[in-house]
């Protein structure tokens, strides 16, 4: 068994069990890219990546020597799976682990959002409040939750967890996704229907073809006029430019952003001009537990791989079951 590459470093005890079962090069967060020489692509059986680290067709062709990957994430839109399959390398990830902690930003999101919390808070850091605008019966007006229509765009693990969450704050529940799956306590409908009816939209499908570019213009200005859209999922299921116009136009009341395109999101995107607009940098499983239980299962994944195993959580389990080649 030749190294294994892990793209960024990790915590050092984690670090130490690994290297009891290969060798490990770690990289410098953000330097795995197409541009690194052969001699040390040529060296790596195994990678260790994250979500911010393009694994592309022509790199993963230039690592001849690769047995796995696996990904500290549980989406997997940087990888390209084909080009793994057609080698039949297993690729790891992390479902299950960061539900919870994506479904608790997506309801932060909701209720900032709605509720005008990042705004009110920049105006009285700004020292804008003020006798002369102390309280009047339509300052800073937002959106009830309660009460409220929520609709769910992907009732996987994660859109699930935040209907749970959504009930409690006696939101009414309607659901679309891909797969038609029903959920108890969540209305399915389909996607036009959910965006005319929702108060407020919120994301959880996967990034694949069918979803990219999902909610586009036509779709955004079909919603609920001062509806607010929550994204905790990908940035490119969401057309950013109509979106920014939806808000500006004052078709939209809100958003609460936590994935971009683009990331980090560019200086001139039109969506920071935007006050009702909550940001944040793509942290939907950004706790500290959270992070370790992803480390802790793609260390399960990597070395279930080096010992010769099946990963016990592998994106494209398939490859498992061909004859070995040549
Ligand atoms: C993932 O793992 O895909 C998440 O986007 C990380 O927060």
């Amino acid at each position: 068994m030749g190294k294994v590459l892990i793209t960024q470093s990790i915590d050092d005890e984690v670090l130490q069990q690994l290297s009891a079962h290969c060798a490990v090069e770690t990289l410098q967060s953000g330097s795995f890219c197409d541009a690194l020489p052969d001699e040390q692509l040529l060296g790596c059986t195994g990678l260790i990546c994250f979500l911010t680290d393009a694994v592309t067709a022509a790199l993963v062709q230039r690592m001849e020597n690769l047995e796995f990957v696996s990904s500290v994430s549980v989406g997997l839109d940087h990888i390209d799976l084909p080009a793994l399959n057609a080698r039949g390398i297993p690729v790891g990830h992390t479902p299950g682990v960061l539900v919870d902690a994506t479904a608790d930003l997506a309801m932060a999101l909701l209720l900032a959002a709605a509720r005008r919390v990042v705004e009110g808070d920049r105006f009285v850091r700004a020292g804008c409040w003020c006798p002369e605008n102390h309280w009047s019966p339509d300052f800073f007006l937002g959106r009830n939750i309660s009460g409220a229509t929520l609709g769910i765009v992907g009732l996987g693990a994660i859109g699930q967890a935040v209907a749970r969450r959504a009930a409690a704050f006696n939101m009414d529940l309607i659901g679309w996704t891909p797969s038609g799956r029903v959920v108890p306590g969540v209305q399915g409908v389909s996607l036009e229907e959910l965006l005319v009816r929702s108060d407020c939209v919120s994301l959880h499908v996967a990034l694949t073809d069918a979803t990219r570019n999902l909610i586009d213009a036509a779709r955004i200005n079909s919603m609920k006029p001062g509806a607010v859209l929550i994204n905790t999922a990908r940035g490119e299921i969401v057309d950013e430019q109509a979106l920014a116009q939806a808000l500006d136009g004052g078709q939209l009341f809100a958003a609460g952003l936590d994935v971009f395109a683009s990331e980090p999101l560019s200086p001139e995107s039109p969506l920071l001009r935007h006050p009702r607009v909550v940001l944040t940098p793509h942290i939907g499983s950004a706790t500290a537990a959270t992070r370790a239980q992803m480390l802790a299962l793609a260390m399960s994944n990597a070395v279930a791989a080096l010992q010769g195993r099946r990963m016990p959580h592998c994106a494209n389990a398939r490859v498992y079951d061909r004859a070995p080649s040549g």
